[in-house]
């Protein structure tokens, strides 16, 4: 019974985590509306979800070598396609946002900080963070039954 709660809860936690994240992604989408020096900070405070997102599947993640390594083989079509989305996904944020800090134009200058902006690394920001937002549609549709029934669990409840 507690176990089951337990399991409620960071189900809950989880959704809830997503929300953030979603909302913060697509803020990050938007820098015309939002403007440069709102899209860097914002992009700053994004980590922290992401972050989060990632350590809620912290026992996931760590199990991944060994899958990837030992286990793939035992993974068919669509856990092993997750499991190669996934990290194609984790690497694709990663690219954006280093790309992102390389060609800042506020916050890294706020900070003293002057770099030279490589041309290079404004049409890698450019080209990923495009790549990102249908990578974030097929991950959010390989868990879709999650996102489904959770939704109607929470909804009903209310
Ligand atoms: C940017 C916005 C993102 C949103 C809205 C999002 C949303 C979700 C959702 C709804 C789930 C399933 C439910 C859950 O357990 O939380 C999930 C699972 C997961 N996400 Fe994300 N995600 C995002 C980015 C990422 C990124 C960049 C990675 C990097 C690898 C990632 C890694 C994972 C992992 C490891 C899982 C669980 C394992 C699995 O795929 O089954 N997510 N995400
Ligand atoms: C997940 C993180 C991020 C996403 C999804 C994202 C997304 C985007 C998008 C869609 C654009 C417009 C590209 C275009 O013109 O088509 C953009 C531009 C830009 N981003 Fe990001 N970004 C992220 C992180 C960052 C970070 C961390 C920084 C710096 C601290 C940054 C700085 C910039 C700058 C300066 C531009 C304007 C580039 C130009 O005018 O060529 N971004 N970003």
């Amino acid at each position: 019974m507690i176990q089951k709660s337990w399991k409620n809860n960071l189900s809950v936690t989880r959704y809830l985590m997503d929300i953030c994240l979603l909302v913060g992604f697509i803020l990050l989408c938007l820098p015309n509306i939002t403007g440069i020096l709102l899209h860097e900070w914002l992009s700053l405070l994004f980590i922290i979800p992401f972050v989060i997102h990632l350590l809620l599947h912290w026992d996931w993640i760590i199990s991944l070598p060994k899958q990837l390594i030992s286990n793939f083989k035992a993974f068919k079509g669509q856990a092993r396609f997750n499991l190669l989305w996934d990290l194609i996904f984790y690497f694709a944020m990663l690219i954006v946002i280093l790309s992102g800090f390389l060609i800042s134009e506020a916050i890294l200058p706020q900070f003293g900080i002057q770099l030279t902006i490589q041309p290079f690394w404004a049409e890698i920001h450019d080209v990923f963070s495009n790549l990102l937002m249908p990578m974030l549609g097929i991950h959010l549709a390989m868990h879709w039954k999650w996102i489904k029934s959770l939704s109607v669990k929470i909804f009903s409840k209310k």
